[in-house]
Protein backbone atom coordinates (compact mmCIF):
# COMPACT_ATOMS: atom_id res chain seq x y z
CA UNK A 1 0.00 0.00 0.00
CA UNK A 2 1.63 3.29 -0.43
CA UNK A 3 2.03 5.33 1.90
CA UNK A 4 -0.17 8.68 1.39
CA UNK A 5 1.30 11.92 2.74
CA UNK A 6 -0.46 14.43 3.87
CA UNK A 7 -0.28 17.95 4.82
CA UNK A 8 -0.08 19.41 8.28
CA UNK A 9 -3.56 21.47 7.43
CA UNK A 10 -5.00 18.20 6.39
CA UNK A 11 -3.82 16.10 9.42
CA UNK A 12 -5.39 18.41 11.59
CA UNK A 13 -8.63 18.21 9.74
CA UNK A 14 -9.00 14.80 9.53
CA UNK A 15 -7.66 14.66 13.50
CA UNK A 16 -9.90 17.57 14.31
CA UNK A 17 -7.02 19.21 16.73
CA UNK A 18 -5.13 22.94 15.42
CA UNK A 19 -2.04 22.65 13.42
CA UNK A 20 -0.15 24.19 16.37
CA UNK A 21 -1.05 21.21 18.66
CA UNK A 22 0.60 19.06 16.08
CA UNK A 23 3.72 21.41 15.58
CA UNK A 24 3.80 20.59 20.08
CA UNK A 25 3.04 17.02 19.91
CA UNK A 26 6.09 17.25 17.04
CA UNK A 27 8.37 19.13 19.26
CA UNK A 28 7.63 16.92 22.17
CA UNK A 29 8.88 14.01 20.11
CA UNK A 30 5.61 12.04 19.46
CA UNK A 31 5.06 12.36 15.92
CA UNK A 32 7.64 13.12 12.92
CA UNK A 33 7.19 14.75 9.67
CA UNK A 34 9.57 15.11 7.11
CA UNK A 35 10.15 18.33 4.74
CA UNK A 36 9.12 18.92 1.08
CA UNK A 37 10.84 21.20 -1.51
CA UNK A 38 9.57 24.02 0.04
CA UNK A 39 10.47 22.95 3.73
CA UNK A 40 6.84 22.32 4.58
CA UNK A 41 5.63 20.15 7.06
CA UNK A 42 4.71 16.31 5.03
CA UNK A 43 3.27 13.47 7.03
CA UNK A 44 2.64 10.10 6.84
CA UNK A 45 -0.84 9.13 7.06
CA UNK A 46 -0.22 6.97 10.37
CA UNK A 47 0.51 9.94 11.87
CA UNK A 48 -2.97 10.15 12.12
CA UNK A 49 -3.44 7.13 14.07
CA UNK A 50 -0.82 8.49 17.02
CA UNK A 51 -2.36 11.48 16.71
CA UNK A 52 -5.65 9.87 17.38
CA UNK A 53 -4.38 7.24 20.10
CA UNK A 54 -2.07 10.78 21.92
CA UNK A 55 -6.00 12.29 21.98
CA UNK A 56 -7.69 9.45 23.79
CA UNK A 57 -5.15 8.86 25.85
CA UNK A 58 -5.04 12.51 27.02
CA UNK A 59 -8.44 12.38 28.00
CA UNK A 60 -7.74 9.31 29.99
CA UNK A 61 -5.32 11.73 31.81
CA UNK A 62 -2.37 10.13 31.03
CA UNK A 63 0.74 12.08 30.90
CA UNK A 64 2.13 13.32 27.29
CA UNK A 65 5.47 11.59 28.78
CA UNK A 66 3.89 8.41 29.53
CA UNK A 67 2.53 8.07 26.06
CA UNK A 68 6.22 9.21 24.85
CA UNK A 69 7.21 6.28 26.28
CA UNK A 70 4.80 4.00 25.40
CA UNK A 71 5.40 5.45 21.65
CA UNK A 72 9.12 4.41 22.05
CA UNK A 73 7.94 1.19 21.36
CA UNK A 74 6.97 2.13 17.96
CA UNK A 75 9.29 2.04 15.27
CA UNK A 76 9.92 5.12 13.64
CA UNK A 77 11.65 3.98 10.06
CA UNK A 78 8.41 2.14 9.02
CA UNK A 79 4.41 2.23 9.59
CA UNK A 80 3.92 0.28 12.87
CA UNK A 81 1.86 -2.86 12.11
CA UNK A 82 -0.80 -4.44 14.15
CA UNK A 83 2.12 -6.23 16.03
CA UNK A 84 3.38 -3.04 17.24
CA UNK A 85 0.28 -1.75 18.62
CA UNK A 86 -0.20 -4.56 20.25
CA UNK A 87 3.20 -4.87 22.09
CA UNK A 88 2.50 -0.89 22.83
CA UNK A 89 -1.15 -1.71 24.65
CA UNK A 90 0.44 -4.75 26.66
CA UNK A 91 2.84 -2.12 28.08
CA UNK A 92 0.03 0.24 28.94
CA UNK A 93 -2.63 -2.51 30.01
CA UNK A 94 -2.23 -2.51 33.25
CA UNK A 95 -1.73 1.70 33.49
CA UNK A 96 -5.50 1.57 31.40
CA UNK A 97 -6.81 -1.12 33.73
CA UNK A 98 -5.83 0.44 36.68
CA UNK A 99 -7.29 3.72 35.19
CA UNK A 100 -10.63 1.73 33.92
CA UNK A 101 -10.92 0.73 37.64
CA UNK A 102 -10.78 3.44 39.17
CA UNK A 103 -13.64 5.12 36.82
CA UNK A 104 -15.38 2.07 37.54
CA UNK A 105 -15.23 2.74 41.35
CA UNK A 106 -15.85 6.27 41.22
CA UNK A 107 -18.89 6.04 38.61
CA UNK A 108 -20.12 3.32 41.60
CA UNK A 109 -19.25 5.38 44.35
CA UNK A 110 -21.22 8.43 43.56
CA UNK A 111 -24.08 7.87 45.64
CA UNK A 112 -22.15 6.76 48.65
CA UNK A 113 -19.92 8.15 51.07
CA UNK A 114 -16.25 8.73 49.87
CA UNK A 115 -14.68 9.56 52.67
CA UNK A 116 -13.89 12.83 51.55
CA UNK A 117 -14.77 14.28 55.28
CA UNK A 118 -18.67 16.45 54.24
CA UNK A 119 -20.70 14.13 55.63
CA UNK A 120 -23.45 14.94 53.88
CA UNK A 121 -24.42 11.47 52.58
CA UNK A 122 -26.81 9.41 54.57
CA UNK A 123 -23.82 6.44 54.66
CA UNK A 124 -21.47 8.79 56.40
CA UNK A 125 -21.64 8.14 59.54
CA UNK A 126 -21.73 4.46 59.10
CA UNK A 127 -18.35 5.24 56.93
CA UNK A 128 -16.71 7.70 58.22
CA UNK A 129 -18.74 8.95 61.81
CA UNK A 130 -17.20 12.38 62.65
CA UNK A 131 -15.11 12.16 59.87
CA UNK A 132 -13.05 9.11 61.67
CA UNK A 133 -10.78 8.67 57.91
CA UNK A 134 -9.16 11.83 58.04
CA UNK A 135 -6.35 10.26 60.29
CA UNK A 136 -5.69 8.61 57.36
CA UNK A 137 -5.06 11.69 55.11
CA UNK A 138 -6.44 14.51 53.00
CA UNK A 139 -8.88 13.56 49.80
CA UNK A 140 -11.81 10.91 49.85
CA UNK A 141 -10.06 8.28 51.40
CA UNK A 142 -12.31 5.40 50.41
CA UNK A 143 -12.26 6.33 46.97
CA UNK A 144 -8.25 6.58 47.61
CA UNK A 145 -8.01 3.23 49.26
CA UNK A 146 -10.35 1.43 46.35
CA UNK A 147 -7.81 3.13 44.04
CA UNK A 148 -5.16 1.39 45.93
CA UNK A 149 -6.66 -1.46 45.86
CA UNK A 150 -7.34 -1.59 42.19
CA UNK A 151 -3.60 -0.89 41.63
CA UNK A 152 -2.59 -4.33 43.55
CA UNK A 153 -4.92 -6.69 41.56
S1 LIG B 1 -19.16 11.55 51.27
FE1 LIG B 1 -17.94 12.98 52.25
S2 LIG B 1 -17.61 12.11 54.15
FE2 LIG B 1 -18.96 10.75 53.24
Amino acid sequence: MAESIWTVGRVAKRCGIKVSTLHFYEEKGLISSSRNTGNQRRYKAEVIRRVSVIKAAQKMGISLAAIKQAFATLPEERTPTQRDWQKLSSQWRQELNDRIAYLERLRDSLTGCIGCGCLSMKNCPIYNAEDKLSVEGPGPVLLERKRAQAGQK
